[in-house]
């Protein structure tokens, strides 16, 4: 299918970085979320994060006019039923994605796509509730989705060869490298990676290290280019105890139990960077560890 137009609901860390590379890529974007001031903050952080690939000449002062002249916003969710393509990259809560499927159904071409980019929720089960399970897929990017090269494609029971096929050659447009998961939980990269951030909150609620002892060992002992434990906060440790709970609910396996201390930093509301606080504490000039 010959893709031109793109629908991105939610305009978060995810959404904003999805608008950014699709519209870089030459695709017409409109972008979708429920609250003005969201949508305005995702413009202006694409703006300044394009500034940025200029800066460093990654890319051309033309193209990034080019690519932001092929962005809207809207609030009006309908809207997005007439693109060619949508992504789905709201809150990581199940009934908040049946209700934007919901929504949309009504509003939708024969032939429009639907993903999600989900971390971890069933793909088959977000697809059967739609009218065209068969033209549902999941799309997953990585964070930052600018400069992350992986995108996984996740096959939902009933998704046909042609939309897998379409989802694919966005991939290679962007120049990423798509890998393709079948549809069990937490798909391959957060299948591995947040148990592996999970250990490290036992290693930390065990005592074994400290924040700063723990992170440390992981880039300069396994080459990371992030800790842990800084990667926890940058992904949202809200986000990592839904991926640990999504995968020991899914998996029935109590080697995926979520750690204490993840749980009891997330009932704090210490959830890592976007409110200034996590394993980290964010609000002087430097990250203070907490522990
Ligand atoms: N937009 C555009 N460019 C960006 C950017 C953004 N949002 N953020 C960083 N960059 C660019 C910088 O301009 C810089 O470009 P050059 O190489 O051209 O100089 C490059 O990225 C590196 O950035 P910095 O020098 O500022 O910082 P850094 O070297 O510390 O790298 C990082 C930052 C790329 C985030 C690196 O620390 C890293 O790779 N961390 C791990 C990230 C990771 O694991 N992500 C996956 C999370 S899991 C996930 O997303 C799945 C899920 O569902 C939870």
């Amino acid at each position: 299918m010959d893709i031109t137009s793109i629908g991105v609901v939610g305009a978060g860390q995810m959404g904003n970085g999805i608008a950014h590379v699709m519209a870089l890529a030459g695709y017409e974007v409109l972008l979708n979320d429920i609250n003005q001031d969201a949508l305005d903050a995702a413009v202006a952080r694409i703006d300044k994060n394009l500034e940025r690939q200029v800066s460093r000449e990654k890319v051309s002062a033309e193209d990034k006019a080019a690519a932001m002249s092929r962005i809207s916003t809207t609030l009006e969710l309908p809207a997005l039923g007439r693109t060619d393509l949508v992504i789905e990259a709201a809150t990581e809560r199940e009934e908040i994605k049946h209700q934007i499927f919901d929504t949309l159904k009504p509003h939708l071409g024969p032939d429009t796509i639907l993903t999600s980019n989900t971390s971890s929720i069933s793909i088959t089960r977000l697809a059967s509730r739609t009218d065209r399970p068969e033209r549902f897929m999941g799309f997953h990017f990585m964070n930052p989705v600018p400069v992350m090269q992986l995108v996984e494609l996740i096959r939902g029971i009933a998704t046909d060869e042609p939309t897998y096929q379409t989802c694919l050659g966005i991939v290679n447009k962007l120049e990423k490298t798509a890998a393709s998961a079948e549809d069990f939980p937490a798909f391959i990269v957060n299948r591995i990676l947040i148990p592996m951030i999970n250990e490290a909150c036992y290693t930390l609620y065990e005592g074994v290290g400290n924040v700063a002892s723990i992170d440390n060992a992981m880039k300069l002992g396994a080459n990371h280019p992030m800790g842990p434990l800084e990667l926890a906060d940058f992904i949202g440790l809200d986000t990592c105890l839904a991926i640990m709970n999504v995968l020991h609910d899914g998996l029935a396996d109590t080697k995926y139990r979520p750690c204490p201390l993840l749980t009891k930093y997330v009932e704090a509301g210490w959830l890592g960077r976007k409110v200034k606080r996590g394993f980290y504490d964010y609000r002087g000039d430097v990250p203070v560890p907490t522990r």
